[in-house]
């Protein structure tokens, strides 16, 4: 046996018996040192939860210090710390040069090509200020929407911070998503401005940006009056007279100083459009102070942040809301060290992550179980070449972990000396809501565990009632600082969405869920069609929708196929119209299509051609079934179905084509 293969098969062992182990203890050496260690915090919010998140809330800096709490006179539609006035970009900026920490670096920025650059709070300051400026003289100010669609350079922080600062309300398009995507989402937030770049690079690629946002028209939009170019490649990027202007004209010609504006504790801070059950997107909004206690809090508690001494490295998207709260507000309210990657994690070679913790001394790093997954396949040997010691705390977030690559996570990245919290949260809680504290929880791989202080989780029957063990409706029974505090434009379908099953009081999450006999909560997954592709809420109606937008195309239903790379994968069953026959270029051109209309993440991986769909009598796609057919089970009980002969027709369609997996 090759000494490759055995260290693989001894870690095989060592992953198995650490397996057998179902409660990990916080590991000593950690909790001499953390910040928090005990259930003060816990026994404060019980006690009184109003007091508890006033008291979070005063360790923001306020102009105005808040003296209430929550006003729930209106439920849903809370309000927290109402009488606060305060600035997000005040918070993240200005609190800390003017305490003296102006040459503390904020991110340590590193680009695809292996670029490196330090922006101090200080250095983000100055350009948040200009931007700022620049945005004012284009008459952008209190409420405006301005979007914002940029790779992970520090010019996306800055143009956050540079809204939140003047009081616009930021609306981020994660820049995988499609032209496409950008403009419908700019479309209902009647967006004025919109910042973006020349072109983005991808494993050593460049594509153009701006132009394809000229080519769907974006800067044409009704409300659309301004563009913000950020040169980043030089693609070919033809400008407009008098709409769209380079960044950095911008930047030089503008004042260096502009004044953080003084907002109330609700005003709106960002939109952020995430899938739903229909196809067409959810605009979460969060506000200002609640939102900010939410993440800023949050940060120190979970992830034992000691800003002094800490690099913490959380290797999402900006454009997803883990980037908005984990990598924007939280860390930098705090003042911390952060690591800025733009790369992929297989770029130039495979240890490209483990290169960025060695070569930052990240300490805290907090990622998604997908990559984790990957690297696990990978294989030891990436991780290894580097040097990992300087790890002290391991995050997850966005789907469950398998205990497999928790354990991997554990031993090889964490070399069992870092505590992983695996922490559930979603866009609309705005913080992270279910998380074991990294001094004080024991963990069970696989369970995010429970509530922090001053949240109220429950599982709920069909009834309402609740469920001590077993598995039911997750709800969150308490308001709490961070929620979203509506659908922009839509509180109709805001109140409809999470507050109508189990009424006013109790936040309906969307998650499925179980409690155990210690009452750790195990996530299950999405109760409605929504599907969760490597972390990434996808909505399977919007799917559905681009697919029946192609030629051709009759009928489609999607639903979310078991995988093993990807947690969740995209499964289109597809029925054609009359006359066209399935071929693979047809499969090709739906694939690209969907791509092309909503980004690449939500492009099938498999299609599977069908003469008719199961339905009910009233009509409504069984998707239970077409899983069972997908992922290779005997189909489940047919009897509702309106033809139940089509579940065989459709298996046999399934053998016959060899329908077995995409590319
Ligand atoms: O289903 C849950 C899953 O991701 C959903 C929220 O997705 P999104 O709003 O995009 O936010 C993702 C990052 C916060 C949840 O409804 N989810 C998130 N974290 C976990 C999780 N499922 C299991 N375990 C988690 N730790």
């Amino acid at each position: 046996m090759a000494t490759d293969e055995k260290s693989q098969s001894d870690l095989e062992a060592e992953l198995q018996s650490l397996l057998e182990q179902e409660r990990f203890d916080p590991p000593e050496e950690f909790v001499r040192q953390a910040l928090v260690s005990d259930d003060s915090l816990h026994r404060r919010a019980d006690e009184d939860p109003n007091g508890f998140w006033l008291e979070q809330a005063r360790e923001l800096d306020w102009f105005t210090e808040p003296s209430e709490s929550l006003d729930d006179s209106n439920p849903p539609f809370y309000r927290w710390f109402a009488d606060g006035k305060i600035n997000a970009s005040h918070n993240c900026l200005d609190r800390h040069v003017e305490a003296g920490n102006g040459d503390r670096v904020a991110f340590h920025w590193r680009g695809e090509q292996g670029e490196e650059e330090d922006w101090t709070y200080a250095d983000l300051l100055r350009d948040t200020q200009k931007l700022a400026n620049g945005l004012k003289e284009r008459g952008i100010g209190r409420e405006d929407v301005v979007g914002i669609f940029l790779p992970m350079i520090p010019e996306v922080v800055i143009a956050m911070l540079a809204c939140a600062r003047i009081g616009a309300v930021h609306n981020v398009v994660f820049g995988g998503f499609s032209p496409e995507s950008v403009s419908e989402r700019m479309k209902v937030s009647e967006a004025k401005a919109l910042v973006t770049v020349d072109g983005a690079r991808r494993k050593g690629k460049t594509a153009e940006v701006k132009s394809t946002v000229d080519e769907e028209r974006i800067g044409d939009l009704d409300h659309m009056e301004t563009l913000v170019v950020v040169k980043r490649t030089g693609a070919d990027c033809p400008m407009t007279e008098g709409r769209d202007v380079w960044y950095h004209e911008l930047l030089e010609a503008a004042d260096d100083e502009c004044p953080a504006e003084e907002l109330d504790a609700e005003h709106p801070l960002f939109i952020l459009y995430t899938s739903g059950s229909t196809a067409s997107p959810k605009g979460i909004l969060h506000t200002t102070g609640g939102y900010l206690t939410g993440v800023a809090h949050t940060t120190r508690l979970v992830f034992d942040l000691k800003p002094e001494e800490d690099v913490y490295w959380c290797s999402a998207d900006v454009g997803w809301v883990t980037g908005h709260s984990y990598i924007v507000y939280g860390p930098m309210a705090c003042g911390a060290t952060s690591v800025m990657w733009e790369g992929a994690p297989d770029y130039p070679d495979k240890d490209a992550w483990w290169a960025v913790c060695e070569r930052y001394g990240v300490t805290i790093l907090y990622t998604a179980p997908t990559a984790i997954r990957a690297a696990m396949k990978w294989g030891v040997e990436y991780p290894e070449r580097r040097d990992l010691s300087s790890l002290r705390l391991l995050g997850t977030v966005g789907e469950p972990i398998n205990p497999k690559a928790w354990a991997w996570y554990h031993t090889v990245i964490g070399g069992r000396r870092a505590p992983v919290v695996d922490t559930w949260w979603q866009t609309e809680t705005g913080a992270i809501m279910i998380s074991p504290l990294p001094a004080l929880t024991p963990t069970k791989p696989g369970s995010a565990t429970k509530p922090l202080p001053g949240i109220e989780a429950a599982v709920l029957d069909e009834d309402g009632s609740e469920i001590e063990e077993g598995q039911g409706y997750l709800v969150l029974k308490r308001p709490w600082p961070a929620m979203l505090r509506t659908l922009y434009g839509d509180d109709d379908r805001f109140v409809e969405t999470y507050f109508e099953k189990f009424g006013r009081e109790t936040y309906l999450v969307g998650d499925a869920a179980r409690k155990d006999e210690d009452g750790y909560f195990w996530i299950v997954g999405r109760i409605d069609d929504v599907i969760n592709v490597s972390g990434h809420r996808m909505s399977t109606a919007e799917i559905e929708s681009a697919i029946v937008s192609y030629e051709h195309v009759a009928e489609s239903a999607v639903i979310g196929q078991e995988d093993e790379d990807s947690g969740q994968a995209v499964t289109a069953f597809v029925t054609l119209e009359g006359g066209a026959e399935p071929d693979d270029e047809l499969e090709g051109s739906i694939r690209e299509h969907v791509a092309q209309r909503i980004g690449k993440l939500a492009r099938p991986k498999r299609i599977i051609w069908a003469d008719d769909l199961p339905k009910t009598r009233s009509g409504k796609i069984m998707r239970r079934l077409l899983r069972d057919i997908a992922e290779g089970r005997e189909a489940g009980d047919v009897s509702t179905l309106r033809e139940p002969g089509v579940m065989d027709d459709l298996a046999e369609q399934v053998r016959q084509r060899g329908d077995g997996g995409d590319e």
